[in-house]
């Protein structure tokens, strides 16, 4: 069976209660759920995990080939604006690696409209609330199939 490794960056443990007018009310236990509902439905493993750190996303990433990983679907949050470190760990790894914003970064703060990860992802999903997770897993089981 093949494995997805679904990383979420730092602060989306505090969804379902952080600034709920941009990323909703869903918390990510339960956005874990249905991405978990939806693996099932396709016959892929998924390990879910959060992180505030930068140094155990970059280490988590550079061991998924080593973990047997296929892809990787990955929310970085306000790394995604600031991490050379996680942007080298994804070239370094060579896994493909979709990325996914519950919000839509080019609507928001200049300083969200640039991601260091983009360039180096298969793709960017953004703005589609719980949705952009969903897709972007649709996007990973489309690439590894
Ligand atoms: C985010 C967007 C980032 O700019 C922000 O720092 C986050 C969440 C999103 O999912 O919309 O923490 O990645």
């Amino acid at each position: 069976m093949k494995r997805i490794l679904v990383i979420h960056g730092p602060n989306l443990n505090l969804l379902g209660q952080r600034e709920k007018d941009i990323y909703g009310q869903t918390t990510l236990e339960e956005i874990d759920v249905q991405l978990q509902k939806l693996a099932k439905t396709h016959s892929v493993e998924l390990l879910t995990l959060q992180s505030n750190h930068e140094g155990d996303i970059v280490d988590k990433i550079g061991s998924a080939k080593k973990e047997g990983f296929a892809a990787i679907l990955i929310n970085p949050a306000a790394y995604t604006h600031t991490s050379v470190a996680i942007r080298d760990a994804i070239l370094a790894v060579s896994l493909p690696t979709v990325e996914v914003h519950l919000s839509n970064i080019y609507s928001r703060e200049d300083f969200r409209h640039k991601s260091l990860v983009a360039p180096v992802a298969h793709g960017q999903i953004s703005g589609f609330g719980v949705n952009s997770y969903l897709l972007g897993l649709q996007a990973v089981l489309g690439i590894i199939k």
